[in-house]
C-alpha cells in the first residue's frame, strides 16, 4: 500500500513538472519494473489524463505533445470511403479546443493528428479505439467510424484538462479504450413538461461529450402525447395541448422526429420512444373516447398524480389502437427497440394487464422491435429477449433476471435525475431519496438484494419532468450526475474510482453546460492547483 502510495505522489510530480527527466526516469522505472509496477501507473493513470468516463487502459510514456492554436488532421490516406466519412468528425469536435484546423495534402513532420482505421489490439468492441500521444504527433486508431468519434472526444477533454491548468503540453501516452456496457443511456420525460428538438439537441451535444449512446425519450403519459400519429390526429391535437400546471404543451411532428434521431445519430446516440401504457394513459383517454370502457372521454390532466388511468384493456379496438400507433413509430425509429412503459397500472386489473402486456409484446415484435418495459412488465409472460428496465421493484427484477430477460440498471435511489441533491435542492422530488454526486458515482450498478449484475446490458439515468419546467432545470438536475453514470456504463469497476473522478470531473468543467449543479464534493473553483490531483 505505501509503495503505491509513494509511486502515486511520484507520478502527480511527474504529472506536474513537465520535466521530461522525471518523466524518463519514470518510465524506466516501469519498464525495469515488470508489470507489478505497471498496473499500478495505470491506476495512477486516472489522474494522468482528465478524461470522463475514465478510460480502461492508460499508459504512460516519456515526453509531451506540445498543443497550438492550430493543428493539422492526416486521415489515413490508404481509406479513402472511410476519410469521407470521419472528414466532417475532428471539425466539430476539436474545434471546440483549436482555433484552426488544416487538413493538408501531406502531413507535416510535426503537430499533427493521424486518424486511421485499424483493429484495437485485445477487442473486438465496436467501440474501441486507441489514441498514442507522441512527442510530435497523435495517432487516433478504430475500427470505424463511432471508435473514431469516441476517441476524438476523449482528445477533446484530455486537452480542455491541459487548458484548465494553463497547460500547453499533453503528457504522452497511449489510451486503449472501450465500454463496459453496450447501453448508457439517460431518459427524458418529455409528457409532464415538453421539451423541443432544439432544446433537445442542445442536451444531445453535452451527452455524446461523455459517451452516452441512448437517450430514451418518454413520449406520451397523463399530460401529454408528444409524438404525431397521422391515423389518431387528435392524440396531438388535443392530447398534447398542455403539460403540468396547464402551461403550454407541443408535440413532434414524425417528420421533427425523424430529423431529432438522424441528429441523434450522428453523434452516436440512439433514440428509444416509448409510449408508457396501460397506465399512465390521460392524455390519449381525453383525445378518444372509444380508448375508455365507459366511452367517454376524459379531461386533460395538468396534476401530478399517478396511477388513476388505464386504456380499456378488455376492448380488441384498443389493440387495433395499439398495434397502429407502434406500426407507425417502427416505421420512423429505426432503434431496435420500443418501450411500452408498463409501469403503475393501479387502474388496470391485474390479469387484464398482464394479458394485455402479453399481447403488447407480441404486437411490437410483429414490427420488427424489441420491447423495453418497466420492471412491473416481468409480472406478465414476455418473450425472454424482452428488455426489463429495473427502477424499483426488486421482486420483479430477479424475476425478470432468472427468467433470462436482459436488464436496464436504473434504480432509482441511486439512479433518479429528478431526485433532489439534498433538502435544500429547490426543484425536484425526493420519494426515493437525496442523490448527490458522490452516491450517484459510488452506487450505480451496486447489487440490490439479490440481482444478479451480470444479468444487465446496462445503465440509464430517467429524468422526470414534474418539477423540471425548462432547460435550466433540465441542466441544473442532470449534470454533473450524468457525468457518474456515464462513468459507471463505461468504465470497469475496478478502474472507477470516486476521489479522482472529482479531480478530473473539476478539470473539464468548461465542457458542461452553464447552469450545472455545482456539488460541494468537487474542487471546483481550483482546478489549475495541481496540488488537487495528489488527493
Ligand atoms: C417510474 O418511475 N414510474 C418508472
Amino acid at each position: 500500500m505505501r509503495h503505491e502510495y509513494i509511486l502515486h505522489k511520484f507520478f502527480i510530480i511527474f504529472n506536474r513538472t513537465n520535466l521530461s527527466c522525471y518523466r524518463l526516469l519514470f518510465i524506466l522505472l516501469l519498464l525495469i519494473s515488470g508489470n507489478g509496477i505497471a498496473l499500478r501507473a495505470q491506476q495512477n493513470g486516472r489522474v494522468y489524463y482528465s478524461v470522463i468516463p475514465q478510460p480502461r487502459i492508460v499508459k504512460p510514456a516519456p515526453g509531451d505533445f506540445n498543443i497550438k492554436t492550430q493543428i493539422n488532421i492526416c486521415p489515413d490516406i490508404r481509406d479513402s470511403i472511410f476519410l469521407d466519412s470521419i472528414r466532417y468528425m475532428p471539425a466539430f469536435i476539436l474545434s471546440d479546443y483549436f482555433e484552426n484546423i488544416r487538413y493538408p495534402d501531406t502531413c507535416p513532420s510535426d503537430n499533427y493528428i493521424v486518424i486511421r482505421k485499424a483493429p484495437v489490439e485485445d477487442t473486438d468492441n465496436s467501440s474501441a479505439y486507441h489514441i498514442k500521444i507522441r512527442r510530435k504527433k497523435i495517432l487516433l486508431e478504430a475500427p470505424n467510424e463511432k471508435g473514431i468519434f469516441y476517441g476524438l472526444q476523449t482528445l477533446g477533454q484530455i486537452i480542455a484538462g491541459r487548458r484548465a491548468i494553463n497547460s500547453y503540453y499533453i503528457p504522452a501516452g497511449d489510451i486503449i479504450d472501450w465500454p463496459e456496457y453496450e447501453y448508457r443511456g439517460m431518459m427524458l420525460d418529455v409528457a409532464r413538461h415538453f421539451f423541443d428538438e432544439n432544446q433537445i439537441r442542445y442536451l444531445i451535444d453535452y451527452l455524446a461529450r461523455f459517451k452516452i449512446n441512448k437517450l430514451h425519450l418518454h413520449l406520451t403519459d397523463d399530460q401529454g402525447w408528444r409524438i404525431e400519429i397521422k391515423s389518431y390526429p387528435e392524440l396531438t391535437r388535443r392530447g398534447a395541448l398542455i403539460e403540468v400546471d396547464s402551461t403550454p404543451g407541443g408535440y413532434f411532428t414524425q417528420k421533427q422526429y425523424s430529423d431529432l434521431v438522424a441528429y441523434a445519430r450522428n453523434r452516436y446516440i440512439e433514440i428509444i420512444p416509448e409510449i408508457d401504457m396501460p397506465g399512465h394513459t390521460n392524455a390519449a383517454l381525453a383525445s378518444y373516447a372509444f380508448l375508455n370502457c365507459d366511452n367517454k372521454r376524459r379531461e386533460l390532466y395538468s396534476g401530478t398524480g399517478v396511477g388513476f388511468s388505464s386504456l380499456c384493456t378488455s376492448k380488441d379496438t384498443v389493440y387495433g389502437f395499439v398495434n397502429r400507433v407502434i406500426g407507425e413509430l417502427a416505421a420512423i425509429s429505426p432503434s431496435p427497440y420500443i418501450h411500452i412503459g408498463g409501469d403503475e397500472s393501479n387502474a388496470t386489473p391485474h390479469n387484464e394487464y398482464i394479458r394485455f402486456i402479453d399481447s403488447v409484446e407480441k404486437i411490437v415484435r410483429s414490427h420488427g422491435k424489441t420491447m423495453i418495459g418497466w420492471d412491473e412488465i416481468a409480472r406478465a409472460h414476455p418473450d425472454s429477449g424482452t428488455v426489463v428496465q429495473f427502477w424499483i421493484h426488486k421482486n420483479e427484477a430477479v424475476k425478470a433476471s432468472q427468467s433470462g430477460h436482459p436488464l436496464i440498471y436504473s434504480y432509482a435511489p441511486y439512479m433518479y435525475l429528478d431526485m433532489k441533491y439534498n433538502k435544500r435542492t429547490p426543484i425536484g422530488l425526493h420519494w426515493a431519496g437525496y442523490i448527490n454526486l458522490k452516491k450517484a458515482y459510488t452506487k450505480t450498478l451496486e447489487p440490490v438484494d439479490s440481482l444478479d449484475i451480470n444479468k444487465f446490458i446496462g445503465i440509464e439515468a430517467p429524468l422526470w419532468t414534474e418539477t423540471i419546467r425548462n432547460m435550466r432545470d433540465l441542466i441544473y438536475m442532470t449534470f454533473p450526475r450524468i457525468c457518474a453514470y456515464a462513468e459507471a456504463g463505461w468504465t470497469p469497476r475496478k478502474e472507477r474510482n470516486w476521489r479522482p473522478f472529482r479531480i478530473r470531473l473539476s478539470l473539464i468543467q468548461k465542457l458542461l453546460p452553464p447552469g450545472f449543479y455545482k456539488d460541494k464534493s468537487v474542487p471546483w473553483r481550483y482546478p489549475e492547483k495541481h496540488k488537487l490531483l495528489s488527493d
